[in-house]
């Protein structure tokens, strides 16, 4: 996307409010204490969510989204619960699974959480910190998970659409020069590498493996008969008001904040998005949307070209062993 297109879409285009019923419904949010996860969390109780749950690694922080969510919203009270999600720890997301395996059905699950740091840090399991919190360990909860949320389709027919998975990438995926993605070490192994990290382009890097994994995810979902059981889509919110760049400080933080209040939808515009996203029909299954709309278009080429394949491919096959690791048998009973 170039300037002239991304000042068109802050400045000219408004995403509408959503209004798909999620009556009876239960939705997990990832990373719903503040900015977009917040957002998405209150318009699902707006909407009739009867269980919204906050997945966050500060249960202070999540009550006091649940609190402000309940008295906005007028939902019920009780409607919002927050669950303990710490996605730095392989441990925090199997007890974050086991736990919502408790739960009667999953309509839908918004992996929004993400850290944008440059600070190069390893997490629990011997990868850099933002690419374990905002892919591997969101796709490893997306694996344990979508079995309940198909079961959930089949449970309850009578809906508008099957569950879904929405995955949270950005426009940045497409700036990146990601020079991990041809070592010979394997892209995990690079990118967990100190040395040679740079961490600036660290986030837009987690965004674009979002972009493959999403889209690997779907081929690995396929179904011969060409149901879509769970709809799997990701989305751009548009540039957006939020704590991301919290780690912004003096004259960065400065120039940042004016660009900000040029450009930055408020998170309660740019949440709109995911919760269209995440109660869009089929016909956006796999695909990327930006201002709540279908564009595929929108996505870089160096996802789908030869080379983008290439990556894809060989992400998922790393991946697998990663996942294999943390839950011995996950890449098999995901399909189940
Ligand atoms: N803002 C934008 O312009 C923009 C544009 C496109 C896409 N997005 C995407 O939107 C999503 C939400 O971002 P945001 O802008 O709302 O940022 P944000 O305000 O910083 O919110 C990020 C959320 O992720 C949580 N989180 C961070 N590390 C975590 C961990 N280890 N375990 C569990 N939760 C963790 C944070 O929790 P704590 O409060 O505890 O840190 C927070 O709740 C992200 O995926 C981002 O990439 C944002």
């Amino acid at each position: 996307m170039g300037f002239p297109t991304f000042c068109y879409n802050q400045l000219l285009v408004t995403p509408t409010i959503p209004t798909a019923s999620f009556d009876g419904q239960t939705a997990i949010i990832t990373g719903s204490n503040t900015g977009l996860g917040l957002e998405t969390a209150r318009h699902i109780a707006r909407l009739g969510g009867s269980k919204v749950i906050l997945a966050v690694r500060n249960i202070a922080a999540g009550e006091v989204a649940a609190k402000d969510i309940e008295r906005t919203t007028g939902c019920a009270p009780g409607t919002c619960e927050v669950w303990h999600l710490d996605l730095a720890s392989a441990r925090s997301v199997l007890e974050f699974a086991e736990r919502a395996k408790g739960l009667e059905r999953i309509d839908t699950l918004v992996l929004n959480a993400a850290v944008a740091t440059k600070i190069f840090r390893l997490a629990e399991g011997g990868y850099e910190r933002s690419v374990t919190v905002n892919t591997i360990n969101h796709f490893i909860l997306a694996l344990l998970l979508l079995p309940q949320l198909r079961k959930t389709g089949l449970d309850y027919p009578d809906r508008a659409a099957p569950p879904h998975i929405t995955v949270l990438t950005s426009q940045v995926h497409a700036w990146p020069e990601f020079p991990q993605s041809k070592d010979p070490r394997g892209i995990f192994v690079a990118l967990s590498d100190k040395a040679a990290a740079r961490m600036d382009e660290r986030y837009p890097i987690t965004k674009l493996l979002n972009v493959y994994f999403t889209t690997e995810l779907v081929e690995q979902t396929r179904n011969d008969n060409g149901e879509v059981p769970v709809i799997i889509n990701m989305l751009d919110t548009g540039f957006c008001h939020s704590e991301l760049s919290r780690e912004n400080k003096g004259i960065e933080e400065f120039g940042f904040n004016i660009f900000k209040a040029i450009f930055a939808r408020r998170e309660e515009v740019g949440a709109r998005t995911t919760v269209i996203s995440a109660s869009a029909g089929v016909e956006t299954h796999g695909k990327y949307m930006v201002n709540g709309l279908i564009a595929d278009e929108a996505l870089s080429e160096r996802v789908y070209n030869e080379e983008g394949r290439r990556i894809q491919k060989q992400l998922w096959e790393e991946f697998t062993n990663i996942a294999e690791e943390v839950k011995p048998g996950i890449m098999k009973e995901f399909r189940s």
